[in-house]
């Protein structure tokens, strides 16, 4: 018997704790496969991929930096990820690649949840217009919220991004707007960092101004480098939350997309927190 080979893709990637997810996922669902981490050149994104595919690869996740080589490299692509114009899933499948992105959903799932969250009317501050904010804009605008204000430290990627979710937006009946983050206003119920401040230690790039009264502020990092922002979302009065269980998040709907079989999300994340801050 073959077993099913799966990883992630990713430079760097040692660090992942995708293995450790799907690992579980596969024992909680009685499923037999094998997933593993692939350090992949920075150039060498697409023979990565073919390689690990002759090897007999079913699927893979893909983390930074290929997001977005990865949306270009699939032969097929789903709406959310053609929308994010980012994938971190493929498949292989009679010699296609089928490309999604499930940040969205894993984001959406923990705030539902995991946090407890209604997305429904509120008032969003989106900070980042990378690929990690363009992975979830859409998905956030699918719960129709009342807004989302998309700030960027360059305003032309805000505006970019805003544009392209615009019809989607109107759809939703979501007001949509970017902002720069050098003349951020308004206050919200919702502020996610999507940038990667938190990697760098360079601050939060918002004022604690920006938090409403009971607010909710999110950072898509978690472990040590998550710890600033959340320190500083504490001290302006509002919930804080790490992006651990958007991680465990994605990581299910893309193993559901995989094996057809929805893995217990909130039970891995418990168990991930717990072996997490026994580590530290
Ligand atoms: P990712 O795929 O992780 O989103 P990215 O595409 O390099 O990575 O995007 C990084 C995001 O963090 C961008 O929104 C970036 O802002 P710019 O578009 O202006 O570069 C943001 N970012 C990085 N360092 C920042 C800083 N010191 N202050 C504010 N925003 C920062």
């Amino acid at each position: 018997m073959t077993i099913d080979l799966y990883c992630v893709m990713g430079n760097p990637v040692a660090h992942s704790r995708s293995p450790w997810i799907h690992a579980r996922f596969a024992e909680l669902t009685g499923q037999t496969l094998i997933y593993d981490t692939r350090l992949i050149a920075l150039d060498g994104f697409a023979s990565g991929v073919r390689a690990f595919a002759a090897e007999g690869g079913r699927g893979c996740n893909v983390t930074v930096p290929f997001k977005l080589d990865a949306a270009r490299l699939a032969d097929r692509i789903s709406e959310r990820a053609a929308l994010a114009g980012a994938a971190n899933v493929l498949c292989f499948q009679d010699g296609l690649i089928t490309g999604d992105n499930t940040d969205g959903a894993g984001l959406v799932s923990d705030l539902h949840h995991g946090a407890g969250f209604d997305l429904r009317a509120r008032h969003l501050l989106l900070i980042g217009a990378g690929g990690a904010a363009a992975g979830v804009l859409g998905p956030l605008l699918r719960e129709r919220p009342a807004s989302i204000t998309v700030a960027n430290r360059t305003l032309a990627r805000a505006s970019e991004l805003v544009e392209r979710h615009a019809a989607l937006a109107t759809q939703q009946q979501a007001e949509l707007v970017a902002q720069s983050l050098r003349n951020l206003h308004g206050n919200f119920d919702l502020v996610i960092n999507a940038t990667s401040t938190s990697l760098s230690d360079a601050g939060v790039p918002v004022a604690g101004s920006t938090l409403r009264a009971g607010a909710l502020a999110y950072d898509m990092m978690y472990g040590a480098p998550a710890q600033g922002f959340l320190d500083w979302a504490r001290e302006n009065g509002a919930s804080a939350r790490d992006g651990l269980g958007m991680l465990v998040g994605q990581a299910a709907v893309a193993f559901g997309i995989w094996r057809g079989v929805l893995p217990p999300e909130q039970q891995v994340l418990g168990e991930l927190r717990a072996f997490m801050q026994g580590a530290a």
